[in-house]
């Protein structure tokens, strides 16, 4: 209730909302807590970085760590509902209709599942990827190391890290375009078994999103695509502490004043019984998800399903809380997705390579479309 009380007064001025995460110091008494929040009403709480593990990401309390957020319009959407937000003041407008299938389907036909296999063999035989273990940091220098090779058969790619205040990077690849406007895909690559030393293979969450990734940059970099907006794909440490690496991510194109044209988040993508893949509609741009929606359809030749996440999900809310249109897209709804994520159960035999294949023909699909808006 206390901190209620500062943590609203605060968001009003900007000059003194640096000052929230470390004003209450009675309740602050430990530096190493972090303040996390479950909703926007949520006025937050203290907790220690295993509590965060043991008592809310496995037991799946979706929560944004917000500690280290201090720009007070992004303070202020993260404690305001989507349906009290007014509505941004210069919107995208997406195209009606999808002009580049020829283009987009000849890259889709090198699709395949035989690297997609191989890379989470060696991503879920870390123990795990949590991102404050040696395991995470040994995990980010193999991905990053693979990405490289992946991406050096068309040198204009550049690969680069994005280094956080813990050990683990995230990875962001940059097709460059003639435009410097951007359109980015985005998966988390840390995992956690249930608790900071558990067993943690997260295939399903979220290797296999990082793998749809990685494929379908191996086939746009082999075929050379040169594309108009500029193409990112980003690979985010430290989502299961609560958004962590892409709330950096975010916070910094935000400040450095990047156009964001369209954020696609897409973690899981290797489990599901419907065999379609889902668009989720909350905390997502309404242009943006019907263009999603028809890139889904056009691409994996099947309708799509729906649902919502609630707050802070997955990273597509770190898009969002800085204002970049953005949708999630995931390989279920939640009552029929995975039931082993955040545990040791989440295995590659888990895994459908068909599901993760058609996220891989989503991806390709909407990369070469969105780059021409
Ligand atoms: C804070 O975020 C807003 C949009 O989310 C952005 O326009 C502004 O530049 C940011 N301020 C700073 C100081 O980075
Ligand atoms: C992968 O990451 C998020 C966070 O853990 C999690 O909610 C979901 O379980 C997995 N996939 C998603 C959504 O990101």
């Amino acid at each position: 209730m206390h901190f209620s009380y500062i943590l609203s007064t605060l968001i009003a001025s900007a000059s003194l909302v640096i000052a929230v995460p470390a004003a209450d110091s009675t309740v602050h008494v430990d530096s190493s807590l972090r303040l996390i929040k479950t909703s926007e009403l949520d006025p937050g709480t203290w907790v220690t970085e295993e509590e965060k593990i043991v008592e809310y990401v496995a037991k799946n309390i979706n929560f944004i760590d917000v500690t280290d957020i201090t720009n007070a319009t992004t303070l202020a959407r993260l404690s305001t509902p989507p349906s009290e937000l007014v509505a941004r003041a210069a919107a995208v407008t997406y195209p009606s209709t999808l002009t580049h299938q020829t283009q987009a389907n000849a890259i889709i036909a090198q699709l395949s599942q035989t690297k997609p296999k191989s890379w989470l063999t060696t991503l879920t035989n870390y123990y795990n990827r949590y991102y404050r273990s040696t395991y995470g940091t040994q995990a980010g220098a193999w991905l990053l190391s693979e990405i490289k090779t992946v991406a050096s058969t068309n040198p204009a790619i550049v690969v680069s890290t994005f280094t956080h205040s813990y050990s683990q990077p995230s990875i962001i690849v940059k097709i460059p375009g003639t435009s410097s406007n951007l359109i980015i895909v985005g998966a988390h690559y840390d995992s956690t078994g249930g608790s900071s030393t558990a067993k943690g293979p997260g295939a399903d969450d979220n290797g296999s999103g990082v793998v749809t990734q990685m494929e379908a940059l191996r086939v746009l970099a082999n075929a050379k695509f040169a594309p108009k907006n500029t193409i990112e794909l980003h690979f985010y440490s430290g989502e299961e502490g609560g958004l962590l690496g892409s709330a950096d991510v975010f916070k910094s194109y935000s400040s450095a004043g990047k156009t964001v044209l369209a954020m696609v988040c897409q973690d899981m993508t290797g489990y599901s019984p419907s065999g379609k893949v889902s668009v989720y509609t909350d905390y997502s741009d309404a242009g943006l998800l019907a263009y999603v929606r028809k890139c889904v359809t056009a691409y994996t030749g099947l309708a799509y399903t729906s649902d919502s996440c609630g707050y802070g999900c997955s990273d597509h809310a770190s898009a969002y809380s800085n204002g970049f249109p953005t949708t999630y897209v995931c390989d279920e709804p939640i009552r029929t997705s995975s039931p082993y994520i955040h545990s040791p159960q989440d295995t590659y035999a888990t895994i459908s390579f068909d599901a993760v294949l058609r996220h891989s023909k989503f991806t390709v699909g909407f990369l070469v479309e969105a780059s021409y808006i």
